[in-house]
């Protein structure tokens, strides 16, 4: 297990002050990063190999370089802070423990795209974050760190942050973009990527919280350290969410391609007197694994091979008292409720797989129902307007494989077999 980077600092006192985060080499990343020119920024970034830490992976170093040089138009950096896929509790722990760790990566960041403005999309409802943010960036200002001419380099950044108004839909980036333009929060077709027409239709990188905060230490110890951790196509260390029915719930920073066992054992295992049942690797958007699947390198190869995706790595764990159907219904209410509405076959098909796995939950479904909902999910998946539609079907799908059993028993029993407070029938 290598050293902890962005969890070195949490839990001292004060962690998110500028004075501990100096004592922990603050700002160190920044001076070295300016005194580079910005394409060597980005190719210390595309060598480490460091992969967007929001769920999909994309390479931070190859995104940036997409960012056109010399084009005349101002260029912004966005921090997608909107965190919300279901589990997923990484981005805000981050940055109530160490927000400066997250700004030293934006300024370099911004110096490595020329962006001479950046934006924090934080979500609005989680105010203590956005309080320590912004605490932050008035403290990073005062030192010299943010704003103009930063550190004698002659380089200058502006930054905002801007409080969502907590719907999903808006950690899309392209929502997120219409949003931070003062619109309702929907997709754009994509492409053009942000890169060629993000934000006021100008070049703009968006990047994760996690993404952003890992930079700093990859300027410091160099790409070459980046890559000692990890595989090789999932180079560096991570944050895995624990969460659910887990003896010590929290985030685990562990290289990429730690295995869910390695991780169960350092988080005291599920708990006391029962066993796994089923989880998710990255939040309830990436098909649910079962206890076959413990010894999974979490890496994006290694989860992909498995069936699912690494996403958010935001790993939610069902102990054998869990009702499958009611577990996957209620994500299923999740995405119901939080579909923007601009596309039909997820606006109408999120609301029609609610209706069908609550009769199916409650055992009152009809002998072919088992079949519509998969039917229903099929002219859903692939067919919806951004990855909300695939990723509403991503639980229910993958449920039925593992646990078609559970689902008929359901109809057989004429009720769930799982009532609340009692121990599973079908462990
Ligand atoms: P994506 O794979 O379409 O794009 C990833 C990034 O690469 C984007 O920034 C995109 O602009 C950029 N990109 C891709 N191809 C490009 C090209 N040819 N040129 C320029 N830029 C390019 O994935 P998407 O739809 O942005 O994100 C989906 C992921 O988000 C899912 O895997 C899911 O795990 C995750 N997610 C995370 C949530 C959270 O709370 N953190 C919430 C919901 C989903
Ligand atoms: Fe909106 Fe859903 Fe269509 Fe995405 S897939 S654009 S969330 S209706």
């Amino acid at each position: 297990m290598s050293a902890p980077v962005l969890t070195r600092m949490w839990g001292e006192p004060e962690s998110w002050t500028l004075e501990a985060y100096r004592r922990h080499d603050g700002y160190r990343a920044l001076a070295a990063a300016l005194a580079m020119p910005p394409d060597d920024v980005i190719a210390a970034v595309k060598d480490a190999g460091l992969r967007g830490r929001g769920g999909a992976g994309f390479p931070t170093g190859v995104k940036w370089g997409y960012i056109p040089q010399g084009d005349g138009k101002p260029h912004y950096l966005v921090v997608n802070a909107d965190e919300s896929e279901p589990g997923t509790c990484k981005d805000v722990p981050l940055m109530m423990a160490n927000p400066h760790e997250l700004i030293e990566g934006v300024v370099i960041a911004a110096y490595a795209i020329r962006a001479r403005q950046a934006f924090l999309y934080v979500r609005g409802e989680v105010v203590p974050v956005l309080r320590r943010v912004h605490a932050a960036v008035v403290e990073a200002t005062a030192a010299g760190y943010l704003g103009e001419d930063i550190l004698g380099s002659g380089f200058s950044l502006d930054v905002v942050v801007h409080a969502g108004a907590g719907a999903y839909i808006c950690g899309e980036e392209t929502a997120l973009l219409d949003s931070l333009e003062g619109r309702r929060g929907q997709p754009r077709l994509r492409p053009p990527f942000p890169a060629t027409a993000g934000l006021y239709a100008c070049p703009t990188v968006v990047n994760n919280v996690e993404t952003i905060a890992s930079v700093p230490a990859i300027l410091r110890e160099g790409a070459k350290w980046f890559r000692s951790m990890g595989t090789e196509k999932s180079p560096g260390f991570t944050l895995y969410s624990l969460s659910g029915h887990v003896a010590r719930p929290g985030q685990y920073e562990a290289p990429l391609g730690t295995t869910l066992r390695e991780l169960l054992t350092r988080a005291g295992g599920v708990r006391d007197g029962h066993r796994l049942k089923f989880w998710t690797p990255g939040g309830s958007s990436t098909p649910i694994l079962t206890g076959k699947h413990l010894d999974v390198p979490l890496d994006y190869e290694g989860v992909a091979a498995a069936g699912s995706m690494l996403g958010t790595k935001a790993l939610q764990i069902f102990d054998e008292t869990t009702c499958v159907v009611r577990a996957v219904l209620r994500w299923s209410e999740f995405y119901a409720h939080e579909s923007c509405g601009k596309c039909t076959p997820c606006r109408e098909g999120t609301f029609w797989l609610t209706r069908i796995l609550e009769e199916l939950e409650r055992g009152t479904a009809g002998a072919d129902d088992l079949d519509k909902l998969l039917d229903v999910c099929e002219s859903v998946a692939g067919r919806s307007f951004c990855a909300l539609g695939d990723a509403a079907t991503s639980p229910i799908v993958s449920s039925v494989a593992h646990f078609r059993d559970e689902y008929l028993a359901h109809l057989h029993v004429g009720a769930c077999p799982f009532p609340p407070g009692r121990s599973a029938l079908f462990a």
